[in-house]
C-alpha cells in the first residue's frame, strides 16, 4: 500500500537530563556541544535533510536556550557584519533559517510518552517522525530519510533499532520481532528496560520513530510505567496488538549522548572525522594513552 508524504517532525527536549548533571543543572543537555555544534543541531539537520518541513520541539522550563539558538541573533549578526567576518555571519544566519520550528511546553515532565502526546494538535491527523536529540546517528545519507522512504511505500509505523550487548539491555527499550527483510523486522512485542534474562532480543530501540495519529488515544490511556513515567514504548506495546509496526535496523554509527561516557565517545569520534582536528587529536590521544599505560605499568611494578 502506498503511504502518504511525511513532512512533520517532533523533537521532545523537555527531559531533565539527570545523567549529565551537574552540566545540565542550568542548561539544556541538547545544547551541550558535540565538537562545535549543540547536539540538537545534528538532529534538526538530520530531520531537514530527510525532507521534514516543519518541526515541533516539546520544551519545558529551563530550555529557552534552544529557542534562542534557532532564532536570529541580530546584535551578533550586526557585529560580525561590521567586522566583515563573512563566513561566521553565514554560519550564524544559516542556523536561524534552518527550519520552520514550532514550540510547545510540556508543563510536567511525565515521560517521553506524555511529551509526544503534547504534539497532537501540531500533528493534526498526519503521520509524523519523532527524533530524540540524545541519539546521534552518523551515516552517509540520513537514517531518518531511509525510514521515511520505507514508510511512504508501506504506510506502516516504524521504529529504529540497533543491537546492543545482551548484558546492557536493561538500559534500553527492546523489541521482539520477526525478520522480514535485510535489517527489517515486524515487531511483535516491546519491553522497556527488561532484565537481561527477560529481554526478548538484544535489539534496542533508538530515538527515531515514524508514528501515526492512532498513537494519541493509546498514549492518553497509558499509565505511568518504568520510572513512574508515561513510556512511549508501553503505548507502542499496546498498539502493536492492533497495527503493524516495523523495526528498521540502523546502518549508521550510533552515539548515545545522554550519558557521560556516550557523550565523551561521541565528541572524540566526531572530532576525529574533522579534517582540521583529526591529526592533532589522534597524536594527543596516542600520547595520553601511552602515558597512562606507562603509569599503570609502573604502579603495578611497585
Ligand atoms: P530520557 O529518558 O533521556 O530522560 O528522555 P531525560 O530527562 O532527558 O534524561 P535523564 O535520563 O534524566 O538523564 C528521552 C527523551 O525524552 C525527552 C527527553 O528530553 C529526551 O529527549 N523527555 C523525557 C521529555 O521530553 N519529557 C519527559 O517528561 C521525559
Amino acid at each position: 500500500m502506498e503511504g502518504c508524504k511525511l513532512s512533520k517532525g517532533v523533537i521532545p527536549v523537555a527531559g531533565f537530563g539527570t545523567r549529565l548533571l551537574p552540566a545540565t543543572k542550568a542548561q539544556p543537555k541538547e545544547m551541550l556541544p558535540l565538537v562545535d555544534k549543540p547536539a540538537i543541531q545534528y538532529v534538526v539537520e538530520e530531520a531537514t535533510s530527510s525532507g521534514i518541513e516543519s518541526l515541533l520541539l516539546i520544551t519545558g522550563r529551563g530550555k529557552r536556550a534552544i529557542e534562542d539558538y534557532f532564532d536570529y541573533s541580530i546584535e551578533l549578526e550586526e557585529e560580525l557584519e561590521s567586522q566583515d567576518k563573512k563566513e561566521l555571519l553565514h554560519l550564524v544566519r544559516q542556523i536561524g533559517n534552518m527550519a520552520q520550528i514550532f514550540y510547545v511546553r510540556q508543563k510536567l515532565q511525565r515521560g517521553l510518552g506524555d511529551a509526544i502526546y503534547c504534539s497532537r494538535e501540531f500533528v493534526n491527523g498526519s503521520p509524523f517522525a519523532v527524533l530524540l536529540a540524545d541519539d546521534i546517528i552518523e551515516d552517509e545519507g540520513p537514517e531518518l530519510k531511509q525510514m521515511i522512504n520505507l514508510f511512504e511505500r508501506t504506510d506502516e509505523m516504524m521504529l529504529a533499532v540497533h543491537p546492543v550487548p545482551p548484558e546492557s539491555v536493561s538500559q534500553w527499550g527492546v523489541i521482539k520481532g520477526e525478520k522480514i527483510g535485510e535489517g527489517l523486522f515486524q515487531v511483535t512485542d516491546l519491553v522497556e528496560k527488561p532484565a537481561p534474562e527477560e529481554a526478548p532480543s538484544n535489539l534496542a530501540i533508538v530515538g527515531r520513530y515514524i508514528l501515526k495519529p492512532t498513537i494519541f488515544p493509546v498514549l492518553a490511556n497509558t499509565p505511568p510505567g518504568k520510572g513512574g513515567e508515561i513510556q512511549l514504548t508501553d503505548a507502542l506495546r499496546t498498539l502493536v496488538k492492533e497495527e503493524r509496526i516495523l523495526a528498521w535496523q540502523i546502518r549508521g554509527n550510533y552515539f548515545g549522548v545522554g550519558d557521560k561516557l556516550g557523550y565523551l565517545k561521541a565528541n572524540i569520534a566526531l572530532a576525529l572525522k574533522r579534517k582540521e582536528l583529526s591529526s592533532q587529536l589522534r597524536d594527543f590521544l596516542q600520547e595520553i594513552l601511552s602515558t597512562t599505560e606507562e603509569k599503570r605499568n609502573h604502579e603495578e611494578g611497585d
